[in-house]
């Protein structure tokens, strides 16, 4: 098994290094490549046969996409075209690849399901996404390439990504600073511990046939204010929160209808937020200042 990485500096390379680190240590090798020059590494192709490619990489974040829309368009369909000409060059390679729950917009039928229309995102980074997902579908029709494309919803825990609410809050709350609350902090959001995430996909890897897309999702909104709660039990301290406006991009509420996972991928989501952010504390606090 080998992974690729470009290991850019969206945020700190540190813990992309880090995790790299423990991924060798069960023995899986992280090549430094950017997916858009894929071609580098298409010898590892030639010397083995690879029978799934799980495309993860992408240029998430839906309020960086406001201020570096090009980087986006690189990695997020420039790049994800290099991967499904990889799936075309190498059977039999099946693709399993990350999607968003961002697709849905700013859709208001809760919970949302994979039949809703999708046909309206409100951010850049939606459109990429859905454009991936669209960009597949074509690849699986002329090529016949079996792909299952996952929509993950708020994906939080242990070694995640520095810029998402959860963690920021606490390096925040930590440096004594406020948490910025978009939309006067009337959010909701499907919060999925990574573990789940881990047993969706590799549900999908095990059961990947035709072309499919699936929610993974914990199948709850929680209130931000919930969000915060937690962190302050964990972190011991009170939080000072800054209401601010509506974020261009922003959605008001996700929550994941994850009927068809649960019926075709046996998905079921074990790890409650409740359950899940004193988890991620203490990763956190164990690694604090480590990554800064
Ligand atoms: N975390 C979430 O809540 C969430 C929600 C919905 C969808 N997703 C999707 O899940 C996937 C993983 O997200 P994540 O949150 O772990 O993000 P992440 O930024 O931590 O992981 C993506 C990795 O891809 C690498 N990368 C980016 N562009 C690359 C390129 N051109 N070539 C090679 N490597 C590149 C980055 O360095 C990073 O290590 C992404 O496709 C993302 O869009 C994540």
């Amino acid at each position: 098994m080998i992974g690729c990485d470009n290991f850019n500096d969206y945020y700190t390379p540190t813990l992309k290094n880090n995790r790299a680190n423990k991924l060798k240590t069960l023995g899986i090798e992280v090549i430094n490549c950017d997916i858009q020059n894929i071609h580098l590494i298409h010898k590892q192709f030639e010397q083995e046969t690879f029978t799934h490619l799980v495309h993860l990489a992408a240029q998430a974040g839906v309020r960086y996409s406001l201020t570096h829309p090009q980087v986006y368009s690189d990695s997020n369909l420039s790049g994800f075209l290099q991967i499904l000409e990889t799936c075309r060059h190498f059977p039999p390679l099946k693709l399993i690849f990350a999607s968003s729950s961002s697709v849905y917009g700013g859709n208001t039928k809760i919970p949302f399901s994979e039949t809703d229309e999708t046909e309206n995102p409100v951010s850049l980074y939606a459109a990429t996404k859905k454009s991936g997902e669209l960009l597949a579908k074509s690849y699986h029709n002329l090529y016949q390439i079996p792909m299952t494309g996952l929509r993950f919803f708020t994906v939080y825990g242990p070694w995640g990504r520095p810029d998402m609410a959860y963690y920021s809050f606490a390096e925040r709350m930590l440096k004594d600073l406020p948490l910025p609350l978009f939309n006067q902090g009337k959010m909701k959001r499907d919060f999925t511990y990574i573990d789940d995430i881990i047993q969706g996909t590799a549900a999908a890897i095990d059961y990947c046939h035709g072309f499919e897309i699936y929610n993974l999702g914990n199948n709850h909104a929680e209130e931000l204010m919930t969000l915060i709660h937690l962190l302050e039990e964990n972190l011991g301290k009170k939080a000072k929160l800054d209401f601010q406006p509506m974020q261009q991009g922003d959605v008001v509420e996700t929550f994941a209808d994850i009927t068809k996972a649960h019926k075709n991928l046996g998905f079921t989501p074990q790890i409650s937020l409740a359950e899940g952010i004193p988890r991620f504390i203490e990763w956190f606090n164990t690694m604090q200042g480590a990554f800064i």
